[in-house]
């Protein structure tokens, strides 16, 4: 135990679970997928899903994890018996964890960067659309920028990593996530205020029943596991942390209450302010770009709430970076017997290589941009395939592996040991063997039919 680390405290592990969880994710992602689906009906979609899906995939990540001490890779080896099968699950979480840090980096890259534009007065008054939209495509397009930027980022989540689990990740949760989420309720409370946020609100709370689709149900399956950092080994490696007196289902409920309330302020900011300045919802990765600025300048004191705002979000991703480079950092120290040092400079230099081209697909590289015969940019597809699919992809085995492999009567026997009691263990046995599975399979074919029925 001693060589690889462990959390200090209960609160402390809860902390940096939700530390991880909670991130762009929540901040960034969610406000632009809601605003592209539909509005009120993709949060309705989006929190079934978390509640039968996420939460009990979250259960099993901790529990497979906390049981073998292992990374992913580690952890199928040693409950398959070292099929091969299952130990490719593990390389897929390794190579996910590769992918989606360098695509991240990128955005939480763009945040250091109106961190910058505001606290140099950018946003001291209140902007037209125009102006907003051309301050983030002049910086997006000046590939110095975006790149140093995404560099600075796999950079300081390196360092965090490197000093280790417990020095670096639950430090940084601890004292600033309560602060972020004041910041979010007063930036929301100014946002529901704001002239003409009403139809904002109406579209982010009443569901429009017709906007349902197959597109819109796998995309809120995504981003359920996306924010709760599900489906790539995130958990399976901090569980693997984690001492055995731990409530690992308490746990996860408290890390997922927590994940779904940041999303849901992050809504209530971002989508009644879009209504207020009459833009457009379906703006993509830009949209929380182009809408917190006015927020800012229409606050008293909006300086300050902005220079916070953005400081607490770059600390916010970097509790996310962290827990994501952990994973493939894990694998090699435990797997290939590297140093840490190695391993993380090894993951962080590949993963900058990888996203450098995600970073020049804001107008900094036309090409890339809009890659030819698609009307996707490099990085649309990194953050879908990588962001979104994979991830079905490995809730799907994991669930399956805790059903069917390893058992769910060893899991909660796991689960209750120390006097931990799991009362609704039953109904998370159900979930996992027959809705979570099959639930996810058939939106994810569905949806590769649809794309390719056109
Ligand atoms: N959940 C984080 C966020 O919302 C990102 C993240 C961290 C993640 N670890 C992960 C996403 C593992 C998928 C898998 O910002």
């Amino acid at each position: 135990m001693s060589t690889r680390g462990a959390w200090s405290s209960k609160l402390g592990f809860i902390l940096a679970g939700a530390g991880s969880a909670i991130g762009l994710g929540a901040i960034w992602r969610f406000p632009y997928y809601t605003g592209d689906n539909g509005g009120a009906i993709f949060v309705f979609v989006f929190l079934i899903f978390c509640f039968f899906i996420g939460y009990p995939v979250m259960i099993a990540e901790l529990t497979l994890g906390r049981f073998t001490q292992k990374n992913p890779v580690g952890m199928f080896n040693r409950l398959s018996g070292g099929k091969k099968l299952w130990k490719g699950i593990g390389g897929l979480c390794v190579v996910n964890g590769f992918t989606i840090f360098s695509w991240y980096s990128v955005i939480a890259g763009f945040i250091i960067g109106y961190l910058y534009k505001t606290a140099s007065g950018a946003f001291n008054t209140q902007l037209t659309n125009e102006a907003v939209d051309s301050i983030f495509s002049t910086f997006t397009s000046n590939a110095v920028n975006v790149v140093g930027l995404h560099f600075l980022i796999v950079f300081c989540t390196g360092f965090v990593v490197y000093r280790g689990v417990k020095g670096g990740i639950e430090m940084l949760s601890k004292w600033l996530m309560p602060v972020l989420f004041f910041l979010l309720v007063v930036l929301a409370i100014r946002s529901v205020t704001l002239e003409g946020a009403g139809e904002g609100l109406r579209f982010y709370m009443y569901p429009d029943f017709s906007k349902v689709s197959g597109i819109m149900v796998l995309k809120a399956m995504g981003q359920a596991l996306f924010s709760l950092s599900l489906g790539m080994g995130t958990m399976i490696t901090y569980g693997s942390y984690l001492s055995k007196k731990e409530n690992v289902p308490a746990s996860a409920a408290w890390i997922t209450f927590f994940e779904i309330l940041v999303c849901i302020l992050a809504g209530f900011v971002i989508l009644p302010a879009v209504a207020a300045m009459g833009q457009s919802y379906a703006q993509g990765p830009d949209l929380i770009f182009k809408v917190l600025p006015s927020i800012f300048a229409a606050i008293p004191g909006g300086y300050f709430f902005g220079v916070g705002f953005f400081i607490l979000v770059v600390i916010a991703a970097l509790t996310s970076t962290v827990s994501i480079l952990e994973v493939p950092v894990a694998y090699f120290v435990d797997e290939r017997k590297w140093s840490r040092r190695k391993s993380v400079l090894f993951v962080a230099s590949i993963a900058w290589l990888i996203g450098t081209p995600a970073a020049l697909a804001f107008g900094a590289s036309d090409f890339l941009t809009n890659l030819p015969g698609i009307e996707w940019s490099f990085f649309d597809i990194m953050s879908t395939v990588f962001g979104e699919a994979s991830l079905s992809v490995g809730a799907f085995f994991i669930a399956i592996f805790t059903a069917y492999i390893w058992g769910i009567r060893k899991a909660i026997t796991d689960i209750e040991s120390e006097g931990n009691k799991f009362p609704i263990g039953k109904i998370w046995g159900f979930l996992l063997k027959y809705i979570a599975p099959f639930t996810i399979i058939i939106v994810f074919i569905y949806t590769v039919w649809s794309i390719f029925a056109g």
